[in-house]
């Protein structure tokens, strides 16, 4: 059965870029992100790696471990790393898993059948410091993935894990979040110093509070 969101996301063990990886003890006790591509040495997959390699520093800031994995072997990532780091003008320094006999890939159900029997599609998860799958996204091979979008999402559930707040439709970092309906007015007033702003009893907003 495939993964939903709350699920436990399995461990495993692969070789990687980076030698042999445990899943669970490379993310540690912080978040990680977990996505597959469908080949190496493809245009919009080099693209992805590349903008994943730029925004290293952003992941690390958000305590998050990025691991990529596609059915190619490890002697054909090697390769393909450097074309990465070539064209796209970084340093990969996350691991990259060889999965041939698609273990992470049927673990995660990232082979999608009636898209391509062969590769995985574009799926990403992120996964809390509690193990469990916090965002689950599936994109088509034609479509690179916006991963500015995926650290928008990475700070509104951090937010939400440390804050109990949420955030509104397009929110963006340094713009007011919501407070949750599980927080009542009266409480919300105590734990949001900076103030409540109540547009409906089931509509209240605060600034972010993890901002000085
Ligand atoms: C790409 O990364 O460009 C790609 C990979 C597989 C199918 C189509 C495009």
């Amino acid at each position: 059965m495939s993964l939903r969101l709350g699920d436990i996301a399995p461990n495993f063990t692969a070789q990687t870029t980076e030698g042999e990886i445990d899943f669970y003890d490379y993310l540690g006790n912080g978040w990680g992100i977990l996505f597959s591509h469908p080949a190496d040495f493809t245009p919009v997959c080099t693209t992805e790696l590349g903008k994943t390699a730029a925004l290293q520093e952003e992941f690390a800031k958000r305590n998050t471990k990025v691991l990529a994995v596609s059915v190619d072997p490890l002697d054909k990532h090697r390769g393909w790393v450097n074309d990465i780091n070539e064209t796209q003008h970084v340093t990969v320094g996350f691991p990259i898993i060889a999965d041939p006999d698609r273990t992470v890939a049927n673990l995660y159900d990232m082979i999608h059948p009636n898209a391509s029997e062969t590769f995985t599609v574009r799926s990403l998860f992120i996964i809390g410091p509690d193990r469990k799958v916090k965002l689950m996204i599936t994109y088509p091979a034609s479509t690179g993935r916006n991963f500015h979008e995926v650290l928008r999402v990475l700070d509104s559930l951090q937010l939400t894990a440390n804050y109990s707040v949420a955030t509104p439709a397009d929110w963006k970092h340094g713009e007011d979040v919501i407070v949750v309906p599980a927080v009542s007015t009266e409480d919300a007033i105590k734990k949001f110093p900076k103030g409540v702003e109540i547009v409906k009893p089931y509509l209240r907003y605060t600034p972010q509070p993890n901002l000085d």
